[in-house]
């Protein structure tokens, strides 16, 4: 028995170590396809799919003229050719015989008066009608803007590479909100913060790129979903990217953007009058500086006429804010919307305001605290060109938080919900972690409002207190790598945060089916596979990173990837789990703790307050108990540890095999790439696993009850 225990632990330590030595030597990508095209291959169909769409139409009429109607059209041709291998008549006015129409409501007006949209069609949203005009069979994509066309457009390509039939389609499709945009934390001098996919498409060495052909590209993948904005630079913004020579170079990233449709904006920093202005302040209520945002909007809007507005951090992580004069958040939002009302511009103010240098003896303090009480008392003071946007949970962009209680605190200011593409806490694209599930859960987080229903997408989209604009962010930070984001499964987390911020009614489901079948194509044993790994992949990252709502107990101080659960303790930054001998959890009752449940409103307290209606999942963001508690599972909470680390370290060795059953149905590049990670990921699920389990057994005393920790031999 004694030598077989030494051997289990022997094992142990050398995969422990295996797994160390393949961390060090993380594969860089040797494929040739490398996944560029992302979901929008156009991969030719076979035979058999193709008849699907034999009857499509030979012509095309483009009813209008612009850029982003032109692009629509080129965009058309261009798919159908590689699909069908068909190629389409550009034909100006009206069809000759069947024919694909494009334009806008207007435009189909006069070519047919009599043909109307099922409903009213809001801005960006679109029609696909089989319809007959003037006695020929036409397929129409209108909508009431152009930028409405070129959606329609993408939807009416990815249905027929997903072989959807069209023969009588008749569809409308409406956006869910106004905002859909994206956020890149670019650096100007070519790194991203918290990017994993390479350099900036945008900025090398403080300036921008000449070469913006992959800037351009990332447009054309932003509109295929339905993105509409993309805010270029760092949240922790360089206060040049507003000198005057600047913004020259800025204008030439919104030309590379308009003819796909997506509005550029900038993130600024609020010492900016000062830093680069020459003021001796930056106080929002000083006329001057009103006056500097005023000039500065103007020049902007010279340079970039559909500039989108700018994004705000400010009194946050060493961001100098309003709170150096003693004014609000409300006082520094307000005078630069001003300044952009003018040019129907938009103010991002991020609700990210929080004190890191918080008393960690202080058993009361409590981060998570800090968004709403920072806003909701300004609840109506913001102008109504300004947006709060806000974290998905209130901390950070942990594998698992509840719905920030601001969502349910502003009645009378715009929202926008802030989700993170890029895994920084998730995996960093190195471990396989589709988010959409978990961007659901918190989109369909009922807040009760008043008793009512009042879901988080609602309360984003400016739904539920009638606000006149809202809805969703994505901080994406693709990159130079050829496949965008630096590992081509990871790409769903872009495509999916697209799909949901058009549609948050969509399932994680159907979101993964399309975005498998775009990406790879439809055979069924690959669609099944690929989307049941993805599917699972949250809930396996979660189990061997950070159970029970504990937070991603990883290195916080550091580079937010490797197991430290230590390093979340004894410090000012607030991502606190307070294990300690006899228990774990932050306790933020309103009986006995920090009091941050009493931030929901009174339906959403009575489920976190009791630990009885608590849900497992967040039992230790919620409530601080002993390691024997036992969960709604019947488990107690060590043994839910080691259990969901043991099974997550062994679900992440499983994508290995589900992953081989495809060798010769996915291309070879893309195969033994993605192999190569997974490997790699099933050697760090050991490493996560190992560290988190020892370090609870250390703390607790209490051995696993399947002797896999905290059995070894006494001497
Ligand atoms: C996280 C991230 C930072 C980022 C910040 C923000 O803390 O680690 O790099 O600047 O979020 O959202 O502002």
């Amino acid at each position: 028995m004694r030598s077989l225990r030494l051997i289990r632990a022997a094992l142990r330590l050398a995969v422990v170590a295996a797994a160390l030595l393949s961390a060090a030597s993380f594969p860089t990508p040797t494929s040739a396809e490398t996944g560029a095209e992302a979901w929008l291959r156009y991969s030719a169909l076979g035979p058999q799919d193709a008849k699907t769409h034999q009857r499509l139409p030979d012509e095309i009429v483009l009813l209008g003229d612009s850029a982003v109607l032109n692009t629509a059209q080129r965009e058309f041709i261009s798919g159908v050719a590689q699909m069908l291998g068909t190629t389409l008549h550009v034909r100006a006015g009206s069809p000759s015989h069947n024919a694909i129409i494009l334009g806008t409501l207007a435009q189909l007006r006069a070519l047919d008066p009599a043909l109307h949209p099922p409903q009213e069609l809001q801005p960006d949203g679109y029609w696909l009608k089989a319809a007959k005009i003037h006695g020929s069979e036409c397929l129409v994509i209108t909508a009431s803007t152009d930028r409405g066309v070129l959606y329609g457009v993408f939807a009416l390509l990815s249905k027929i590479a997903r072989t959807e039939s069209l023969a009588a389609i008749d569809e409308v499709q409406q956006p869910y909100a106004p905002i859909r945009w994206v956020n890149q934390w670019d650096n100007l001098d070519g790194r991203i913060e918290r990017g994993y996919g390479g350099p900036s498409i945008f900025f090398a060495d403080g300036n921008v790129r000449s070469d913006l052909t992959r800037a351009g590209q990332y447009a054309r993948l932003l509109a295929s979903v339905g993105i509409n904005g993309c805010t270029i630079n760092n949240v922790n913004a360089a206060p040049g990217i507003l000198e005057d020579s600047f913004i020259a170079q800025v204008s030439r990233i919104a030309d590379v953007f308009r003819p796909w449709g997506v509005q550029l904006s900038l993130s600024v920093d609020l010492s900016s009058p000062k830093v680069i202005g020459g003021l001796d302040t930056f106080d929002p209520l000083d006329p001057r500086v009103a006056e500097w945002w005023r000039k500065k909007v103007d020049e902007i809007y010279r340079h970039i006429p559909d500039f989108g507005g700018f994004v705000v951090k400010a009194d946050s992580e060493g961001r100098l804010g309003p709170s150096t004069y003693g004014r609000t958040p409300a006082d520094a939002a307000n005078v630069i919307a001003r300044a952009l009302k003018p040019h129907g511009g938009v103010v991002f103010y991020r609700a990210f305001v929080y004190n890191h240098h918080l008393d960690w003896h202080d058993v009361k303090n409590d981060r998570a605290k800090a968004a709403y009480d920072n806003f909701h008392p300004l609840d109506g003071a913001f102008d109504d060109n300004v947006i709060i946007q806000i974290k998905n949970g209130p901390i950070d962009f942990q594998v698992r938080e509840p719905a920030s209680p601001l969502f349910a605190g502003l009645r009378r200011t715009n929202e926008a919900i802030e989700l993170q593409i890029t895994q920084e806490y998730t995996g960093q694209q190195r471990h396989l972690c589709f988010l959409v599930p978990m961007w659901k859960e918190v989109l369909d987080f009922d807040m009760r409002v008043d008793s009512k229903a009042s879901p988080v997408k609602d309360l984003v989209a400016g739904r539920t207190f009638h606000r006149p604009v809202g809805g969703f962010v994505g901080v994406a930070n693709v990159g130079m790598d050829a496949n965008w984001l630096g590992s081509p499964l990871a790409m769903a987390n872009l495509y999916g945060f697209g799909r949901l911020a058009w549609d948050p009614n969509l399932s994680a489901e159907k979101i993964i089916d399309e975005w498998t079948r775009l990406t790879f194509g439809s055979d069924p044993l690959v669609v099944k596979t690929v989307t049941a790994m993805q599917l699972n992949s949250w809930h396996v990252y979660e189990s061997y990173t950070g159970p029970l709502g504990a937070g991603t107990l990883t290195n916080i101080l550091g580079n937010h990837y490797d197991p430290r659960p230590e390093s979340s303790e004894e410090n000012g930054w607030g991502q606190w789990h307070r294990a300690d001998h006899q228990g774990i959890g932050m306790d933020r009752t309103i009986a006995t703790g920090t009091g941050y449940i009493g931030q929901y409103p009174s339906e959403v307290q009575k489920l976190y307050e009791s630990l009885a209606n608590c849900p497992d999942n967040l039992l230790l963001f919620f409530h601080h108990v002993p390691y024997t508690y036992v969960l709604h599972s019947g488990k107690t909470v060590i043994q839910h540890v080691y259990d969901s680390h043991y099974d997550g370290a062994d679900q992440a060795r499983d994508f290995i095999a589900q992953w081989q059953s495809l060798e010769g149905h996915v291309d070879q590049d893309r195969y033994r790439d993605i192999l190569q990670r997974l490997q790699y990921q099933a050697t760090q699920a050991i490493v996560w696993r190992d560290v988190i389990c020892n370090w609870i057994y250390r703390l607790s005393g209490i051995p696993d009850k399947e002797e896999r920790v905290g059995s070894e031999p006494r001497r």
